[in-house]
């Protein structure tokens, strides 16, 4: 693991600021694009649209208070914030949805109750496979833990590599569901382990 990175939790100050805060919308953007699962690409609005669904609302603390949050990697030398890596999640998808409804988290409400809130993680290309996916995760619980949280669940591609990288991190509850032509892997882990 790379010591000169850092692991920090972004906050409306550091949003706020003219330009910094610009910088890190573009860089979160960059790793969102790069990282995203588009079938073909987006232009205009629809590239807004998703961008805001899957990413920038997490950012907007004026709609979700502090039931939302961002954690991320960046580098900590240099002048820019190189971030590398971002987590993004909401404590409770229930509530979450009602603002942001989509197939992914309607699809699994009835396990809402159990594995309350979610996220949604991204490495930079350059960054992936360095275990900052796993600072990423471990930062995102040891804060849902103190928020008093019980579980937390994350969606994905029943093919998708990463599931194994949950796996590791103790999401052990799976289910695969379909809606129309497409399928959905729903992982699930308790905030406190019994091991
Ligand atoms: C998944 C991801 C967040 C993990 O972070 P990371 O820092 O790369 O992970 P770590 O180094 O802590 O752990 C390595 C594991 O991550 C996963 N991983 C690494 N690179 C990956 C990639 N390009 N795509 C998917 N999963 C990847 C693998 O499970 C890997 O374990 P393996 O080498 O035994 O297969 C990161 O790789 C990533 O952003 N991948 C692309 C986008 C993605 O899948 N996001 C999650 C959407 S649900």
């Amino acid at each position: 693991m790379n010591t000169a990175v850092e692991i920090t939790f972004i906050s409306d100050t550091d949003l706020g600021s003219p330009i910094a805060g610009k910088k890190i919308l573009n860089q979160l953007e960059e790793i969102f694009f790069l990282t995203a699962n588009m079938k073909v690409p987006l232009v205009g609005q629809e590239k807004k649209i998703f961008f805001d669904r899957w990413l920038s609302c997490y950012l907007d603390s004026a709609k979700f208070g502090t039931d939302s949050f961002c954690v991320i990697a960046k580098n900590k030398v240099g002048t820019e914030p190189g971030i590398l890596g971002y987590c993004v999640g909401h404590i409770s998808t229930l509530d979450f949805r009602k603002e942001n409804d989509n197939v992914s988290l309607s699809l699994f409400q009835d396990l809402h109750g159990k594995f309350p809130a979610h996220l949604h993680i991204n490495c930079h290309p350059s960054a992936q496979g360095l275990g900052l996916g796993t600072k990423l995760i471990d930062a995102a619980i040891v804060h849902l833990e103190a928020l008093g949280i019980a579980g937390v669940h994350i969606v994905t591609a029943p093919d998708a590599r990463n599931r194994s990288f949950y796996r590791r991190l103790h999401f052990s509850y799976e289910e695969v569901r379909t809606s129309g032509s497409k399928s959905f892997a729903f992982m699930g882990r308790l905030i406190k382990i019994v091991r």
